[in-house]
């Protein structure tokens, strides 16, 4: 299902906004509102092959049978839970969906077993590393030139110690 960039949601009641994994046919969507969040978008083989090795982690927010966010993360050898992207939909976002994927893909780390939770963010995207901080995510180590475009990232990491739900 497509979405019109200039449809704006009004207020979504967050009870019905289902949290599942994510399924071939989600795919297309996962990758409009990729292109519409970042300057770089993935080809849909990254999507394809993640999907395929981490299908538990791979993890969509579906409202009114329309994809309006989704989150990738994996489990490294290191027992590393890693989040790879998260994204929410520019007309959904400010609406709790953003902290629902993290929320879900975070616990879900841990039962598997990860000692922590780490990410990169940009140093310029305020927005998410508030986000990233409220949830207990502090930032480790500043990566320099990190992204193609030459800008740094933070590595933040969240000890599965000090997750809430533990
Ligand atoms: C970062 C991102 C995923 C957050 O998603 P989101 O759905 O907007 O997140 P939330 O709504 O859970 O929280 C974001 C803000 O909305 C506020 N909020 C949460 N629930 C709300 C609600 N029901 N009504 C109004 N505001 C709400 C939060 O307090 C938070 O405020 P803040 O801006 O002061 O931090 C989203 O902004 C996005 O897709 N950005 C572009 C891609 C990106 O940068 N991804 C991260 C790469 S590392």
């Amino acid at each position: 299902m497509s979405t019109s960039s200039r449809e704006v949601a009004g207020k979504i009641p967050l009870q019905m906004v289902v949290i599942r994994p994510a399924k071939i046919f989600d795919i297309s969507d996962v990758m409009r509102i990729e292109r519409e969040s970042f300057r770089e978008a993935y080809p849909r083989g990254i999507f394809l092959l993640f999907l395929e090795n981490n299908p538990d982690t791979f993890l969509v927010a579906e409202y009114a049978g329309r994809i309006i966010g989704y989150i990738m993360a994996y489990m490294r050898p290191d027992l590393e839970g890693h989040i790879m992207s998260i994204a929410v939909d520019p007309n959904y976002r400010g609406k709790g969906i953003g902290s629902a994927l993290l929320t879900e893909a975070i616990e879900r780390l841990i039962k598997r077993g990860a000692r922590y939770v780490g990410l990169e963010v940009r140093t310029s995207n305020t927005r998410a590393i508030k986000l990233y901080e409220r949830f207990g995510f502090r930032k480790v180590k500043r990566i320099m030139g990190y992204y193609s475009d030459g800008e740094d990232a933070y590595y933040m990491i969240l000890p599965a110690e000090e997750w809430r739900g533990n």
